[in-house]
């Protein structure tokens, strides 16, 4: 499908849940956030439903994303009945990893394709620091476990403050090399407040380019990040609100006042 400045829009970014078992600090209070109502989000017959009609619009590539998607109980699943649509080429998700050890295996066998991990230090202390209490151990040992598993190519993202060479960066591309993992930075963004950068070895921030859709936790389909348009597909049905977010899509991002990552999904 093709949206109103003829960009191809065949990927489709899926939040899960608003919630997560860590608490960056670029994504969220310390204190946490106030969370959606259960009632509130998608059942998986709903995200099914969306996904499969975003499929039938052209879509071919979808990622799981949260808050932390391995949190969603049940999410073998839906990993599943995601992975039995016909038409989709490319199955991702996005996790922090600290649960990925466990689930790794069962994802594959689910039909899962591949994993992104996000990891901003090799320092132990600084990762527990950045995410309020996360062990840097568990994402190694995830990130091992998906290799073993053939969730692959593993990619790792890593936030990063201004530059690709400040140090946590620069030790995490060793890391990487030694792994033999792709590595995409994303700049520390602030969606309030209209900071949004390209992502460096990533397809994300780049208007021109932009290729996605974004179905939030509770059933807003959003055509942009940096925007606060979104269309309610419990209420317009999965149809509508996907043609609307397509035909309204902006040509570029500007400032987004209602959401935040952990519910958008990033
Ligand atoms: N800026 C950039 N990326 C962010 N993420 C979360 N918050 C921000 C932010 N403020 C991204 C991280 C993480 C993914 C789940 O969301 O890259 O890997
Ligand atoms: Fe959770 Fe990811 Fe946000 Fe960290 S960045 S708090 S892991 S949703």
């Amino acid at each position: 499908m093709y949206d109103s400045f003829n960009r191809h829009i065949n990927y489709i970014r899926v939040s899960v849940t608003d919630r997560c078992n860590l608490r960056c600090e670029y994504c969220m209070p310390a204190e946490g956030v106030s969370r959606m109502q259960h009632a509130d989000i998608l059942s998986f017959e709903e995200i099914v439903d969306v996904v499969r009609t975003a499929v039938n619009f052209g879509v071919n590539k979808v990622r799981l994303t949260g808050g932390e998607p391995l949190v969603r109980k049940g999410i073998i699943s839906l990993v599943s009945m995601i992975s039995q649509i016909e038409g989709i080429h490319d199955l991702g998700m996005t996790t922090n990893g600290q649960l990925l050890s466990e689930y790794a295996i069962a994802l594959k066998k689910a039909g899962l394709h591949r994993v992104n991990i996000s990891l901003d230090t090799m320092d132990e202390e600084r990762y527990s620091r950045i995410t309020r209490g996360g062990s840097l151990g568990k994402v190694v040992e995830g990130i091992d476990a998906a290799i073993g598993a053939g969730l692959e190519p593993v990619k790792i993202n890593c936030v990063i403050k201004n530059t690709p060479s400040e140090p946590d960066a620069m030790l995490i591309k060793d890391f990487c090399e030694k792994k033999e993992l792709e590595l995409r930075y994303i700049r520390e963004m602030d969606l309030e407040n209209g900071e949004f950068y390209v992502v460096h070895g990533g397809t994300g921030g780049d208007c021109s380019r932009c290729n996605r859709l974004r179905l939030t936790a509770n059933g807003m389909i959003k055509p942009c990040l940096f925007n606060d348009m979104e269309y309610n597909v419990r209420e317009l049905g999965a149809r509508e609100s996907l043609q609307l977010a397509l035909q309204n899509k902006p040509a570029c991002g500007t400032v987004n006042l209602k959401g935040e990552f952990y519910n958008i999904g990033g």
